[in-house]
């Protein structure tokens, strides 16, 4: 194999098609963050599974953590791997947070799907003439590319940014037609991370901003919108990890019947990283404390990977809606 590789070879499917089944179905497809083994083989079983469609999606640390030819093998490996299963689900592989023109060129030459170039931090014009940038590449291999509007609080991009900028409606049809992204990611009050929002023991999450999204939907009728920051940052991961010896205290993050009404209308892709990170460690921690002498990784990583499993066939089933749409 030449070290450009087109995605089709490792039998990976772009977005075009996903997202226009989950558009009309009202339903969301699941992209969820992966950095080895154990977390891309519980997505991808999960999904086989509930017969989802998937995204699997690294972000740039995630594809320095896992080296990006270990990638390829791995994303070939998991479409054999479901394939073997007697599973036909379409599997997109995913660059997340895309910072610079070069690394998502890299992707696309290296087998992914779909890129993301995130140039949200950025001037309006200069986000432009950087999506515009990847698009004119990445469409040349039939690479599906997905831009940002909207600043959300917490880490993106390595950039720590205190506080969130929504999405303005008045400017997604200009970005759209000015730069051909196949879909758009907007901020309408998540935020990446666990500390989602600060707000007092027993108090509610404040409501996304469904009134901006709706305006967006109006501007783009039929437009693929995706939702960053998306973990529910479940509880009980959350006290299972305070319990054994951890210190996540406030973590809280967007209620699930939220993200229902968020992928029953123009959002078609939503982002879950700091959901399975939780589910990882909160599973490894207790093992640990209750095995004390164990040593196998085997032991408490495959914890970790049934416990991923559960988590993602929740989410397909009964917040995302993408279970059986495969
Ligand atoms: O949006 C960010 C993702 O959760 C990836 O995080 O850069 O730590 O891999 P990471
Ligand atoms: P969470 O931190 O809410 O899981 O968001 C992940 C994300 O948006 C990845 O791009
Ligand atoms: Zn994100």
């Amino acid at each position: 194999m030449s070290d450009k590789v087109h995605y089709s070879d490792l039998g990976l499917e772009n977005t075009r098609a996903m997202f226009a089944k989950a558009v009309d179905g009202g339903y969301a497809i699941p992209a969820y963050n992966f950095n080895n083994l154990e977390q891309l083989q519980a997505i991808i079983m999960a999904c086989a599974e509930t017969s989802s469609p998937v995204i699997v999606q690294v972000s740039k640390g995630a594809r320095n953590y896992a080296n990006s030819t270990m990638l390829r093998y791995m994303a070939m490996g998991a479409v054999k791997m479901v394939r073997e299963m007697g599973s036909q689900i379409p599997i997109c592989l995913h660059l997340d947070h895309g910072d610079t023109f070069e690394l998502c060129k890299s992707c696309v030459d290296s087998g992914f799907s779909s890129v993301m170039i995130d140039g949200s931090h950025l001037p309006y014009d200069e986000n432009v003439a950087l999506t515009r940038q990847v698009v004119e590449y990445a469409h040349q291999h039939d690479v599906c590319v997905e831009g940002e509007l909207g600043v959300l609080a917490g880490i993106e991009d390595e950039v720590q940014a205190e506080k969130s900028t929504y999405t303005q409606p008045e400017e997604v049809v200009d970005f759209v037609s000015k730069t051909g992204v196949d879909s758009l990611a907007i901020s309408i009050g998540t935020s990446h991370g666990a500390y989602k929002f600060k707000i007092k023991p027993g108090e509610p999450p404040p409501t996304l901003r469904f009134d901006i999204l709706k305006q967006v939907e109006k501007e783009l009728p039929g437009f693929p919108i995706v939702l960053h920051g998306a973990s529910s940052v479940v509880q009980e991961y959350v006290q299972l990890i305070n319990r054994y010896g951890g210190k996540m205290e406030g973590a809280i993050g967007i209620p699930e019947d939220q993200l229902r009404k968020a992928a029953a209308s123009a959002v078609c892709k939503i982002n879950i990283d700091s959901d399975g990170r939780l589910a990882v460690t909160a599973k490894i921690r207790e093992y640990l404390t209750n095995n004390p002498s164990e040593f196998d990784p085997r032991k408490y990583l495959g914890e970790a990977r049934k416990e991923l499993i559960k988590l993602v066939k929740h989410k397909n089933e009964t917040v995302l809606g993408s279970a059986g749409k495969a």
